[in-house]
């Protein structure tokens, strides 16, 4: 089945000038680049974007990592693309990520993972809806 999703390249990893050595992790496994922007995200769009982790400890932390510098929001298209691009990424955690996923080969701790991806259908929708209009 070809989806969509929405994949953000995070401030730790725009800040590392990573944003070229994860795209081609993308591009040479075939998923399409539909649309993207670097963009410096304001706290009420952060807030939207992790609203469903609202109330958890990390919470405030989170929103303001993904504010502190911009960020790159992309949208893949790719058979299945939802579930592989998660799998290309490795784990929140790169502590337990796959050798030669993106998190374990530049993510810096579980909240400075350089990578999102939406985990579902319908947080892929919600998401491209937040960042993308
Ligand atoms: P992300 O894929 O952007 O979606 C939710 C984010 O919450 C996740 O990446 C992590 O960066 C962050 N996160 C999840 N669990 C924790 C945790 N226990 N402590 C700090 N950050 C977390």
């Amino acid at each position: 089945m070809i989806e969509k999703t929405l994949v953000l390249i995070k401030p730790d990893a725009v800040e590392r000038n990573l944003i070229g050595n994860i795209l081609v992790e993308y591009e040479r496994n075939g998923l399409k680049v539909l649309d993207m922007k670097l963009i410096h995200a304001t706290t009420s769009l952060a807030e939207q974007h992790y609203a469903e982790h609202k109330g958890k400890p990390f919470f405030n932390r989170l929103v303001s990592y993904l504010t502190r510098s911009p960020l790159v929001a992309l949208i893949l298209e790719g058979e299945n693309v939802i579930s592989r691009v998660r799998t290309l990424n490795g784990t929140t955690d790169p502590e337990t990520s796959q050798d030669n996923t993106i998190r374990a080969l530049y993510a810096l701790s579980m909240s400075e993972n350089a990578v999102h991806a939406s985990d579902s259908k319908e947080s892929a929708d919600r998401e491209r809806a937040i960042w993308f209009g």
